[in-house]
């Protein structure tokens, strides 16, 4: 969603900055803007569009100082344009804000504000805040700051400086995440710690209700009735050139081409070979509370849900415990059955996404124990959850989630497999499945080495207006994952379903302009598959078939093949989603479209 970047020290502010939000741009990036404080004031640069517009306004009349705080938009309130464009400045032009959130009770403050005779300029609900602030300035800014959030109700990261308490940033965060960064004699502000890696690894994650006061001499974390607070500094282990694209043309292929060491560390040094199991120390349960458990609830988002459909079967087949998916932004306006004996874990790669945060505060509420499957370390999930499992995969920068799926679903094996074995599952099914993970890696590297025949693929089909992907099993996730990656990259209209329902209704649209994408491993629904091929051959379907082996039932019946090694059936969408990837991709590329960052979305939703 939107990003918040701000520095304070010794060096001048609108380089830091810019870069700081191009390493941002891919969480939101309708327009951008900047402030700084430029010796005499606050001056402020903004516009719409892509930050290379920002920075070529930035060129032509350079902004110096060396305090500033930047943004790029995401557009919630108003229309994505320069005057909506953060930051956002007070009546008097004295102090800048720049905010990620929503302050629902804009209106209400914007009339009480028009009556004190403000006038506002944009369309945002950010404004009020800017003339909020200078509404209770008094000369100190935090405490300012502090009075105009008394008023406000919704949900905020916010960064502001004044003209007149100068050489200060004051930072607050409520439900959008913020953190600061401790450099030498110099100081950041970011709502997500790629922006300011190049600079330093040690940040202090701010929580809800904190405040962060940073100036050339040192940072203060207070709360909102202004007392001293001590946080922990963290140190981020995340390397620069992760962030970057290393020689791939765009972040989606180059987290595709990591997954074989993305699920290779997200196994590493948790299975256990001997006795068929895991080791999963952040759970932080005892086996004995583990067992204790009626129910699993599973909730999540997008992506994050299609994993959690795939560890719905895991946990149900291996475990016999009863597992729930749930659409985070479903779960907390039901009325669930969620108590102390329902597990809740809760899947996100950003841990930030507002809908899932929600439903597992809601599931806390309830009494529920919580587990994060998270890929952000120190994110709100991540520190909000009783315990948990990091993916390990590293920074996945590319808005279509890739890499983060195929360690979610390893994660999720790692803790089907630590439950399984506490349960009655048997030492000898726990290490066939512990072989079968380890060999994956080396299968996903097998299938990257084909890529060139997915490209080929593309290129057949990147005129298609239209496509159904169908699995069955543990693949009919994989066929959602698959629908919703060429969706959101390529524009296509796409959609997933589980094959055997296809003649329920979406066989209708079956005719010889719709490729229908069948993932059909030799696994133990094989047979029950090929009659769903034979369907859409019948109605003319231009059938391509992700298959593991020669399969004279298909013969005829196919029109192109892409093959995965065999695996377990239980691992199979891991294999299978990976050609659904590179398809997407590859056909994206081939429309013009930008991949990583395809329009109207944002890496992480923040706002509900
Ligand atoms: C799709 C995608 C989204 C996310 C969803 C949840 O490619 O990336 O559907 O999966 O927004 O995000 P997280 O996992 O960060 O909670």
């Amino acid at each position: 969603m939107c990003g918040i970047v701000g520095y304070v020290g010794p060096k001048l502010a609108t380089p830091l900055l810019i870069e700081g939000l191009k390493r941002l741009e891919y969480r939101g990036y309708d327009s951008a803007g900047v402030a700084i404080m430029n010796g005499s004031g606050v001056e402020t640069v903004k516009e719409s569009g892509k930050i290379t517009r920002l920075e070529s306004l930035l060129s032509a009349t350079p902004v110096v100082g060396t305090t500033g705080i930047a943004h790029t938009r995401w557009a919630t309130h108003g229309q994505p344009n320069q005057v909506n464009a953060h930051p956002h400045v007070s009546q008097d032009g004295t102090i800048a804000v720049v905010h990620n959130g929503i302050i629902e009770n804009s209106m209400v403050l914007k009339q009480m504000l028009e009556g004190r005779g403000y006038t506002f300029q944009s369309d945002t609900d950010t404004e009020v805040l800017a003339h909020l602030t200078q509404e209770f300035f008094e000369g100190n800014l935090e405490e300012a700051v502090i009075q105009a959030l008394r008023m406000v109700e919704g949900t905020y990261g916010i960064a502001v400086i004044s003209a007149t308490d100068s050489h200060k940033i004051v930072a607050a965060r409520k439900g959008s995440p913020l953190l600061v960064g401790l450099g030498d004699q110099e100081y950041f502000v970011a709502s997500d710690v790629s922006a300011i890696l190049a600079h330093t690894r040690q940040v202090v994650y701010l929580d809800d209700g904190d405040l962060a006061v940073l100036d050339r001499d040192g940072y203060r974390i207070i709360d909102l009735d202004a007392t001293e607070l001590q946080k922990k500094v963290s140190r981020v282990d995340w390397d620069l050139d992760q962030i970057e694209r290393g020689g791939f043309p765009h972040f989606m292929l180059k987290e595709i081409f990591e997954q074989p060491d993305t699920i290779e560390n997200t196994m590493r040094g948790r299975l256990l070979p001997d006795d068929g199991t895991s080791r999963l120390g952040g759970l932080n349960l005892t086996d004995d509370e583990l067992l204790s458990f009626d129910n699993i609830v599973i909730t999540a988002c997008g992506t994050s849900w299609h994993s959690a459909l795939i560890g719905e079967n895991l946990i149900e087949e291996l475990t016999r415990v009863p597992v729930e998916v749930e659409y985070a932004s479903e779960f907390r306006y039901r009325n669930p059955i969620v108590n102390e004996r329902t597990l809740c874990i809760v899947i996100s790669q950003s841990g930030e996404t507002a809908d899932t945060l929600a439903a597992m505060r809601e599931a806390k509420r309830r009494g529920a124990r919580t587990l994060g499957i998270v890929n952000v370390v120190g994110s709100t999930i991540a520190r909000e959850s009783d315990g948990g499992i990091y993916l390990h995969a590293g920074p996945e920068i590319g808005v279509a989630s890739t890499k983060a799926f195929t360690s979610q679903v390893t994660a999720l094996l790692l803790f089907t497999l630590k439950l399984g074995r506490l349960r009655d599952m048997s030492i000898l099914r726990g290490r066939e499945i512990i072989d079968a993970m380890k060999a994956i890696p080396g299968q996903v590297r097998d299938i990257l080495s084909r890529a060139d025949e997915i490209e080929a693929l593309a290129e057949e089909f990147k005129r298609a207006s239209n496509f159904l992907y169908l699995g069955r099993g543990y693949n009919f996730p994989a066929a959602l994952e698959g629908a919703l990656k060429l969706k959101e990259i390529s524009y296509i209209h796409a959609e997933g379903y589980p094959a055997a329902e296809m003649k329920h209704g979406p066989i209708a649209l079956i005719d010889e302009m719709m490729p229908v994408v069948f993932i059909a491993p030799h696994d133990s629904v094989f047979d029950k598959i090929t009659s769903n091929v034979q369907e859409v051959k019948a109605r003319k379907g231009r059938v391509i078939a992700i298959t593991s082996r020669d399969e004279p039932a298909l013969k005829g019946k196919i029109d192109y093949e892409f093959r995965i090694p065999e695996t377990l059936d239980l691992l199979g969408s891991i294999l299978a989603s990976v050609p659904l990837q590179l398809l997407a991709y590859y056909i994206a590329v081939k429309r013009g479209a930008n991949v990583d960052q395809p329009r109207n979305l944002a890496k992480s939703v923040t706002v509900e």
